[in-house]
């Protein structure tokens, strides 16, 4: 294959852009559109980048140019691409594991602490300006040190927060479909299902991929099961939430308070949690780090360019 040429229908930031131009023929939509709009243009291209804000359903990779033989997504989710569709038509699907790791591991810390130090009331009356000084009674939050964090999912992310939740005095707990090897680097204890977790857990932190498995995984059943006070952080996808249940289980206490990055629907929010002061939100910031996007934009090209070259990129989701 020659040059590759390459559809970006996302907006990256500008030095992404400038190395993919530089790597590749590239054609930019350069205003944020439905990707639907790609499919009424002529112009043939070899691959199509996208990312969160792309979404590909089946219709939208039936109808994408014969031409196109990879998609490359700026994200390590692929749930907004219809995986089923792409491999249907022998299209390739390229992720960004592992780069953007550390910038979401640190995310769950910040939500972690927001959530156990009342940061959302906290940030609220400093701003209010009706402060009126030091109080011993004044926003009593919880400490992580002794804690125990559960992890649903502990996988690349997942691990990288145990790693910095022990830093922090915690201990660590998972749930995953599998143990973990015997002699893994990361000292946890194993539980069968997330109902057994969360009945250890002071912290539940969600970091497993959605699926159809896992869609509304946190529902009304678990957090029957959950400690009381427990805070739940999401850096996962919002979907792994069923919102009225951790909506009703935050009014009663059942679960303390919550650090959410990430929303079903998103960007619109369940308004219930506007009212609520226990919720610490993030607009899905968790890979918004000037270093993991310059990662990511890095393992996109390199991959494309392996896979033009009739390469095997490790990061080919099909
Ligand atoms: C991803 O890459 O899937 C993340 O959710 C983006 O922050």
């Amino acid at each position: 294959m020659g040059r590759l040429s390459v559809f970006v229908a996302t907006r990256l930031l500008d030095e992404i852009q400038r190395d993919l131009t530089a790597a590749f023929d590239v054609t930019f939509l350069d205003t944020r559109k439905p990707a639907g709009e790609l499919t009424a243009r002529d112009s043939a291209f070899d691959a199509l980048l996208v990312s969160l804000d792309t979404p590909l359903p089946a219709r939208e990779i039936d109808a994408l140019p014969a031409s196109v033989r990879a998609i490359a997504t700026y994200s390590v989710g692929t749930d907004h691409i219809d995986l089923i569709a792409a491999k249907r038509r022998d299209i390739a699907v390229f992720n960004t594991p592992g780069v953007l790791a550390d910038s979401v591991a640190e995310n769950a810390i910040f939500l972690m602490l927001g959530a156990a130090r009342r940061a959302t009331e906290s940030i609220a009356l400093v701003r209010s300006g009706t402060w009126q000084g030091w109080s011993a009674t004044q926003l009593v939050g919880m400490e992580l040190s002794g804690k125990r964090l559960g992890i649903v999912g502990l996988g690349d992310i997942g691990g990288r927060i145990a790693v910095r939740a022990r830093a922090l005095g915690m201990q660590i707990l998972y749930s995953n479909r599998r143990p973990l090897p015997a002699g893994h680097a990361i000292d946890a204890r194993f539980f069968d299902s997330p109902g057994a977790l969360i009945a250890e857990s002071d912290v539940l932190v969600l970091a497993c991929p959605s699926t159809a498995d896992t869609h509304q995984l946190v529902d009304a059943k678990l957090l029957a099961l959950a400690r009381p006070g427990l805070i739940l952080v999401n850096i996962a996808r919002g979907d792994l939430v069923d919102d009225a249940a951790l909506i009703a289980a935050l009014r009663d206490g059942r679960v303390g308070a919550a650090g959410l990055d990430v929303f079903a629907g998103e960007p619109q929010i369940d308004p219930a949690y506007f009212e609520l002061q226990n919720v610490f939100m993030l607009p899905h910031i968790g890979s918004s780090t000037i270093e993991a996007r310059r990662r990511m934009g890095a393992i996109l090209i390199e991959a494309l360019s392996l896979w033009a070259e009739g390469g095997s990129p490790e990061n080919r989701v099909y």
